[in-house]
C-alpha cells in the first residue's frame, strides 16, 4: 500500500499568513501539519509516498527532504496548476500503479492518526472507504448523505444547500478502480477535477464505497479560533521537558516544554505551552495554550492563548491573547504621545485593538 499525500494549493483561508508559507507547513504546536499526516502514515506502516506539490513546492521540499527522518521515502509529484484532487490522482497514476493507497490532504488535522482505518480497510477491502466528520459549516466541504443503514447514497461538493452536516474528511482510501474513475470526469464549476465527483462516479457504477464517521478533525477553514483551537488540544499531549535554560528566578508551571537553545529568564511560564529553539523569554508572563517557535524574543510582556511563528519579537506589550502572529514580526508599544496606534500590516491582515 502507498500513500498519495497533497501539498500544492495556495491556502487562501489561512491568509495572511499563507501569503508567504505553504499551508501544509502551518506549525501545530511547533509542528507542520504536514508532518502529523507524514507520521500518521508511517505509524500505519506505510512506507512509499508521493507529495504532489504546487507552488510552494521548494519550501516543501526543503521541510520534508526524502522523508528518511520521518521513516518515509517521498517521490515528489509536480502539479502544475491546481486542477483538483482527482487530477492529483491522474497525474499521480505512475507512481501509484495497481498499488492500493491512503489519499491525505496535507492541510488535514486527524487526532489518533489512522492505523485503525488503514488496518480496517486491509481486511474489509471494499472499493474505496471515506472519512465523514460532523462539522458546523457543511458548506466548506464535500458532504455526504448516507441511507437508513448508514450507507454512502451520495456525495456533492460544497453545496449550497447540505443533505447533511457529514463533511468529508481529507483521508480516502482507494482501490486502483479510482484510477478508471478519474479519467471518468468532468471539471467541476470551479474548474477542478473533485475527487468527490470521482468517488460519486464509483458509487454510480455500484461500486461499494464505505464511510467511517470519525471525531477530532481540523482543517484550515479560516478562522484562526480552530488553529488556536488545534494547537490547544494538541499542546495538552506535549511531553513536557526542559532541555534549554531557565534561570532561578524563573518558574515554570504544567505541561511546558522549553527546546535546547531556548532561555527563559526572570519569566513564569504556565503550560501547557512550548518554547522553540533559540528563543528567548525573559521578565515575560507566558501564559496556558501558547506555542512560542523558534528564534522568538519575549521581553517584558504578557502571551497567553496564542501562536507566535519563529523569529518574532514581542516587547513590552501586555497582554496578548488569542493571537496568530506570524513569522518576523515585531509588536512593541507605541510612543505615549500622541496616543495612538502605528500598524504596518500585510496584506489581508486582521487587527482587534483593546481601547
Ligand atoms: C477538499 C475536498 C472536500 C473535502 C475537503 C477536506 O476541499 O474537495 O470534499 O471536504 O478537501 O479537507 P478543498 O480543500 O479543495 O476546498
Amino acid at each position: 500500500m502507498k500513500a498519495l499525500v497533497l501539498s500544492g494549493g495556495s491556502g487562501t483561508r489561512l491568509r495572511p499568513i499563507t501569503h508567504t508559507s505553504a499551508k501544509q507547513l502551518v506549525p501545530v504546536a511547533n509542528k507542520p501539519v504536514l508532518f502529523y499526516g507524514l507520521e500518521a502514515i508511517a505509524d500505519a506502516g506505510i512506507s512509499e509516498v508521493g507529495i504532489i506539490v504546487g507552488d510552494t513546492a521548494e519550501e516543501i521540499r526543503e521541510a520534508v527532504g526524502d522523508g528518511s527522518k520521518l521513516g518515509i521515502n517521498v517521490t515528489y509529484i509536480p502539479q502544475e496548476k491546481p486542477l483538483g484532487l482527482a487530477h492529483a490522482v491522474l497525474i499521480a497514476q505512475d507512481f501509484l500503479g495497481d498499488d492500493d493507497f491512503v489519499m491525505y490532504l496535507g492541510d488535514n488535522f486527524i487526532v489518533g492518526g489512522i492505523t485503525g482505518l488503514v488496518e480496517e480497510f486491509r481486511s474489509e477491502h471494499p472499493d474505496a472507504q471515506i472519512l465523514l466528520t460532523r462539522v458546523p459549516n457543511p458548506t466548506s466541504f464535500g458532504v455526504a448523505e448516507l441511507d437508513a443503514s448508514g450507507r454512502v447514497k451520495g456525495l456533492e461538493e460544497k453545496p449550497k444547500e447540505p443533505k447533511s452536516d457529514l463533511a468529508l474528511v481529507g483521508v480516502y482510501l482507494f482501490t486502483p478502480a479510482i484510477h478508471k474513475a478519474v479519467r471518468s470526469i468532468k471539471p467541476s464549476w470551479r474548474g477542478e477535477l473533485e475527487i468527490t465527483h470521482a468517488i460519486q462516479w464509483l458509487i454510480d457504477q455500484q461500486q461499494d464505497v464505505r464511510s467511517t464517521t470519525i471525531s477530532g478533525y481540523w482543517k484550515d477553514t479560516g478562522n484562526v479560533a480552530d488553529m488556536l483551537e488545534v494547537n490547544r488540544s494538541v499542546l495538552e499531549t506535549v511531553e513536557p521537558g526542559i532541555e534549554g535554560t531557565v534561570d532561578e528566578s524563573s518558574e515554570i508551571i504544567g505541561r511546558v516544554r522549553i527546546d535546547a537553545g531556548a532561555e527563559v529568564r526572570g519569566s513564569r511560564i504556565v503550560g501547557p505551552a512550548i518554547i522553540g529553539p533559540g528563543s528567548v523569554i525573559s521578565d515575560s508572563y507566558i501564559g496556558p495554550f501558547t506555542s512560542i517557535s523558534e528564534d522568538c524574543r519575549i521581553d517584558d510582556s504578557e502571551v497567553e492563548y496564542s501562536i507566535v511563528l519563529r523569529e518574532s519579537s514581542i516587547s513590552g506589550v501586555r497582554r496578548v491573547e488569542a493571537s496568530l502572529i506570524g513569522r518576523n514580526v515585531e509588536v512593541t508599544p507605541a510612543p505615549r504621545n500622541p496616543a495612538a496606534h502605528r500598524l504596518v500590516l500585510g496584506d489581508h491582515s486582521k487587527v482587534q485593538i483593546s481601547s
